[in-house]
């Protein structure tokens, strides 16, 4: 670890739960850190959690994400191995993709290609299970590219829908694969290239 903690830099829009799981977990190993939370929405819980873990919050407007002297002028200063995506509702813009290639992960609430793409983030994504009858729905971890929900795959896990379920049901079910599989997986990644160099 010559060159100190591999960096890890989450984005997040809402309440923030596994963008607190990642944080947790990277402050029990030596060798990664959240080294800042990125936000773009004053009343996010996430800011509240990042707070109190001592993780510094850096908050900017919708239009600053797609300005190319602001949100990736931070990015470029701070300088991180991997950015996760953890609940972070808008479109990451291409000049930032092309910046930071294979380096954005993120985590889509359903088993991708289904219920992905524009317009299908939170409940909606639960609402649209609940609505096809599906049987199974579950979580999806994958690289960032210009399209939406439509990176590499790099995890999926299952879990089972029944006909009793209500959107909310789903959620929690969908948030317990979350909560167990997104900080694992982004920590392994990192892990995977700090023994490849
Ligand atoms: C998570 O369920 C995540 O999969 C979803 O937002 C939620 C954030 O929860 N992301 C998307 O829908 C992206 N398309 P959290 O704020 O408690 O981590």
């Amino acid at each position: 670890m010559l060159n100190g903690p591999k960096k890890i830099i989450v984005f997040a829009s809402g309440s923030g739960s596994n963008a607190e799981q990642i944080i947790l977990q990277a402050q029990a190993c030596a060798w990664a850190k959240v080294s800042a939370v990125y936000c773009n929405n004053p009343t996010a819980g996430v800011i509240q959690r990042a707070e109190r873990l001592g993780v510094p919050v850096r908050l900017f407007e919708n239009q600053q994400l797609n300005d190319t002297e602001f949100v990736l002028a931070w990015l470029q200063q701070d300088a991180p191995d991997l950015i996760i995506l953890a609940g972070f509702l808008r479109k990451i813009p291409e000049f930032i993709i092309r910046a930071f290639s294979r380096s954005i992960v993120n985590i889509h609430p359903a088993i991708l290609p289904d219920f992905g793409g524009k317009g299908m983030y939170g409940m909606h994504v639960h609402k649209a299970v609940k609505a096809s009858g599906a049987e199974k729905t579950g979580i999806t971890i994958h690289y960032v590219n210009a399209a939406y929900d439509e990176g590499d795959i790099i995890f999926q896990a299952e879990t089972r829908v029944s006909s009793d379920d209500q959107p909310e049901d789903i959620a929690r079910k969908v948030q317990e694969l979350e909560h167990e599989h997104f900080a694992p997986v982004v920590l392994n990644l990192l892990k995977q290239d700090t023994h490849g160099q």
